[in-house]
């Protein structure tokens, strides 16, 4: 069956139809569902039956199943039995302990492994239970913010480099500073050119970076601010409501992800695979 892609909002997101992903896939199909992620930077298979392997042999096809970087004492009892790679977001709780990451409500805007100097350039996320309402995620066009931001900004912020900081299950950010011995940082530049399109995209987000290097504290908060408000514009935003048997995979170099709250007592299990940078899409 040939691949084929819907777009699911204007501003970013396509579904991608005709594939099975608990079977290997072949050299044309690899190839149209990577051109069609980078196009798209976000995409969707829906009704996917798939196991722990099928998952990491489709991370594999589209790069290199990345390393989890979290740290290992922060895995739960549970991930004992899942590939050193998967990361479980889930709020169940066995014997009063998460078995998952990130529990419970919403997420501001963010994209993953940012606190880390060579983030992971993919991430894929399964659904296996979700709650009968909330709990959507929203992704936000990161070029679409680059294009719209207003010239003097543009112009004082070219050449910058952010500082991003992240103390591993915070959800919201309530400080300025993080500095709890599990918190993770690193510099980057706050536009990014996207190394496979080659386009421009805004690199900031409002969850890990903390300030702009190079510019008083007050200047860098009042131009953060600013743009952290132009990346949550409606027209910017698909929001995926998600559906068990669904697996979504966005770029992490140009778009953002935020989570919409949802009921506590109710069940929500998604699997994690991070895609690592460099490698070339790869057939089995
Ligand atoms: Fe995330």
């Amino acid at each position: 069956m040939a691949v084929t892609v819907h777009t699911l909002s204007p501003a970013l997101g396509a579904e991608i139809r005709g594939v099975d992903l608990s079977r290997p896939l072949d050299e044309a199909e690899v190839r149209g569902i990577y051109d069609a992620w980078l196009a798209h930077q976000v995409i969707v298979f829906r009704d996917q039956t798939m196991s722990d392997e099928d998952h990491i042999r489709f991370g594999n096809h589209m790069g290199k199943v990345g390393e989890y970087k979290r740290p290992k004492t922060m895995r739960s009892k549970a991930l004992a039995d899942y590939h050193e790679s998967v990361m479980l977001v889930s709020n169940i709780r066995e014997d009063g302990e998460p078995i998952g990451a990130l529990p419970d409500g919403e997420m501001m805007f963010h994209t993953d492994t940012t606190y880390d100097q060579k983030p992971h350039k993919a991430t894929t996320l399964y659904a296996i239970e979700i709650p009968s309402r909330g709990g959507e995620t929203l992704f936000a066009n990161q070029y679409m913010t680059y294009d719209a931001l207003p010239a003097a900004i543009r112009e004082r912020l070219d050449g910058c480099v952010a500082y991003n900081a992240y103390e591993f299950g915070t959800t919201i950010k309530t400080k300025e500073r993080y500095d709890a011995p599990e918190m993770r940082s690193a510099r980057h530049p706050v536009f990014l050119r996207h190394p496979e399109t080659g386009r421009m995209a805004l690199y900031v987000n409002e969850l890990m970076t903390e300030q702009v290097e190079g510019l008083d504290e007050a200047e860098s908060r009042r131009l953060l601010d600013e743009i952290f408000a132009l990346q949550k514009r409606p027209e910017f935003l698909y929001e995926h409501r998600w559906r068990v048997g669904d697996l979504v995979m966005w770029d992490n170099r140009c778009t953002l992800h935020a989570r919409r709250d949802f009921p506590r007592e109710e069940r929500r299990l998604l699997r994690r695979i991070t895609v690592e940078d460099g490698a070339m899409p790869r057939a089995a």
